[in-house]
């Protein structure tokens, strides 16, 4: 009888990443009128931030970046938005006494730039009601694991310590409590034999740049109708 899958393709990590299964499927993004004015918070490389301008500036996302805020100033975040050619604004935590300090500097700058929605694009620290409230179902973010399994830090070495065959990434809306919002979309991510928690995590950020602009569109969809 013919094997299902062929194993040398099985292992191959280019064809896995065919595999991924993203959902809600979109056949074609909406077009929104105006365009989305989007705010970006971001921690690290901003890998996601960069995806995310990308989508806006050669499609398929219909919206601008108008500004990115980190809290780190060596963060790699800030040297894309400077290459990029978007603003971007230091808010370093250590300079702010707490938690609502820091995030009624970020309402501000947003507010600022006039922008309607938010995205934490690995932005780590948690946040407060003051930013949540503030952009009530429009604060956004990205999680690398298929929620409700893995809330927290080290999602992947997570996943992959439990054994899952099938990991993955999140977007979803922030409500007060970590990783609990209302799931906007999620794309699955087999787990290979050969993996380690670093190829894992290489395979899923793929996944996680394909996965922001559209669920940044479905969620769009719902406040542009409210
Ligand atoms: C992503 O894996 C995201 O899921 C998590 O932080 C990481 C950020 O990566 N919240 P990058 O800075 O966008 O490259």
């Amino acid at each position: 009888m013919p094997s299902l899958q062929n194993n040398s393709q099985a292992d191959d990590p280019v064809q896995q990443n065919h595999s991924a299964l993203i959902w809600p499927e979109l056949t074609r993004f909406p077009s929104f009128n105006p365009p989305l004015r989007l705010g970006v918070m971001a921690s690290g490389q901003g890998s996601n931030f960069e995806a995310l301008v990308e989508s806006t500036r050669t499609g398929p996302l219909d919206g601008t970046i108008e500004l990115l805020v980190v809290n780190n100033p060596q963060c790699g975040a800030r040297k894309r938005a400077e290459r990029l050619g978007i603003p971007c604004i230091v808010h370093d935590h250590r300079l702010h006494s707490n938690r609502e300090a820091l995030d009624q500097q970020l309402v501000n700058s947003f507010r600022q730039a006039d922008v309607e929605a938010i995205v934490m694009a690995g932005w780590m620290r948690i946040v407060t009601p003051v930013l949540i409230n503030a952009f009530k179902n429009r604060l956004i973010n990205i999680h690398p694991s298929l929620l409700p399994s893995f809330r927290g830090v080290n999602a992947v070495e997570q996943a992959f310590n439990a054994g899952v065959t099938l990991a993955g990434c999140s977007v979803h809306l922030v409500v007060p409590e970590v990783d609990a919002g209302r799931i906007l979309a999620q794309a699955a991510v087999p787990v290979l034999s050969s993996d380690d928690p670093v190829s894992l995590r290489a395979r899923i950020q793929v996944q996680e740049h394909r996965l922001l602009p559209l669920a940044v569109a479905v969620g769009a969809r719902d406040w542009r109708r409210h």
